[in-house]
């Protein structure tokens, strides 16, 4: 039968909701990152919080009462007293704590809670590990993910990007990482605690003795989320595929549709690099504005939503990665979910870095179900494993 989870997450489909449940007051809009108080594993958790909305899936996107838990306690005064000294923020008499330095004192005061417990960390690929669209080089990353692996701790990269179980193509992307790796002489049993989570929650490798990826049995995590109707995600695909062309033609975008098994996408299309003089203001972009990419993503939503309802069955998740906008079967709450259940880890065990935490990103769904890091770059994933590691 069906093995769920320690802790069944709702899955959302889409986050507009849960930023909707995001705290107001001072730190309204901020990231929820860290997970406090709930003692997070409890059977009960699973029965009041998880089970009942996952019972509804994808119809329960939202978490059940609307409300996001807090996995672990947060240690709020030691992170602020750190980051204080570095920025010297309490001497300031005109200039408020900004967006930044919030985001990095809940990043360090849930590092500190979650250090000494840790046993899965899962990380978001573009922007986290390597720049957008660009393949992993950071020694300095790679040396940090050596010593968690080598500790027991298990890595996982779950990422968006979805190539079925090719696993060349994701090797193009990490192969730098596996080299440093092997060259660690990282034992067989290390490198089998790295794992790779690709389209967001459909396709999961893990590091062989080799240093090569190798597929793991459906058998073992599928049974980790309720399955759902093939032909509905299909059917979720095209009315997604129709919304993303008409959308991308009414704003004039200079795109075109990639459509996979399980994913459509909105990219850039090849231009001829001479003529970006000539967008005047946005060369940077390349014509895929990122207003307009925000655009089509809420109102992709918002078609899947008026015609799949609130008891859609199928999970998805729509974004946008900074210069293409996808629709994914699959979202990266259920990701993290299937490994703390493969794992049978507790979330309050886990921690998601991820730089995809506002309101049309991907990184998002994760939050419902492990506490996280929102990180704006690969140097703060960097640092963010530094800190891990001084335990
Ligand atoms: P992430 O930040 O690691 O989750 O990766 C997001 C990026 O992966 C997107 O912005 C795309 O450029 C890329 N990508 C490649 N294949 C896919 C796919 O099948 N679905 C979504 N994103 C994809
Ligand atoms: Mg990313």
């Amino acid at each position: 039968g069906t093995r769920w989870p320690l802790f069944c997450p709702p899955v959302i489909s889409s986050f507009g909701s849960l930023s909707s449940h995001m705290p107001s007051g001072p730190l309204a809009g901020m990231p929820h990152t860290a997970s406090g108080a709930c003692g997070g594993s409890g059977l009960s958790h699973l029965w009041s919080f998880g089970f009942g909305a996952f019972s509804g899936y994808g119809g329960c996107r939202h978490t059940a009462g609307g409300e996001v838990p807090f996995f672990t306690k947060l240690r709020l005064v030691e992170a602020f007293q750190r980051v204080d000294a570095i920025t010297g923020m309490t001497k300031r008499k005109v200039v408020p704590p900004s967006f930044h330095e919030c985001r990095t004192i809940l990043n360090l005061a849930q590092i500190l809670a979650s250090r000494s417990q840790l046993r899965l960390i899962t990380m978001d690929g573009d922007e986290t590990l390597y720049p957008d669209g660009a393949n992993f080089t950071d020694t300095r990353i790679a040396k940090k993910i050596a010593a968690l692996l080598q500790r027991g701790t298990k890595v996982a990269v779950v990422t968006a990007a979805g190539y079925g179980y090719e696993v060349a193509r994701y090797h193009e992307r990490l192969g730098l990482l596996f080299e440093y790796l092997k060259d660690a002489n990282l034992s067989a049993e290390a490198a089998g605690n790295f794992y790779v989570m690709g389209g967001e929650s459909n396709y999961l490798m893990q590091l062989s003795p080799s240093f090569t990826l190798a597929p793991v049995d459906e058998a073992l995590w599928t049974s980790f989320r309720p399955g759902c109707c093939p032909l509905d995600a299909q059917r979720l695909l095209d009315l997604a595929e129709e919304a993303l062309r008409t959308l991308s033609e009414d704003l004039k975008l200079p795109a075109c549709i990639l459509r996979k098994a399980r994913a459509v996408g909105l990219i850039r299309k090849p231009v001829n690099e001479d003529n970006d003089e000539s967008i005047f203001g946005f060369v940077s972009d390349g014509g895929m504005h990122r207003e307009n990419l925000e655009e089509i993503v809420m109102r992709v939503r918002r078609v899947i939503r008026d015609e799949f309802g609130p008891q859609c069955m199928v999970p998805w998740s729509a974004f946008n990665g900074g210069k293409d906008v996808w629709v994914d079967i699959g979202n990266k709450a259920e990701g993290v979910a299937m490994l703390q259940g493969l794992f049978q880890l507790s979330p309050r065990e886990c921690l998601h870095v991820g730089d995809q935490f506002g309101a049309s990103g991907n990184d998002l769904p994760a939050r419902v179900c492990s506490p996280t890091a929102w990180i704006a770059n690969p140097q703060e994933t960097a640092a963010v494993l530094h800190e891990l590691l001084l335990v």
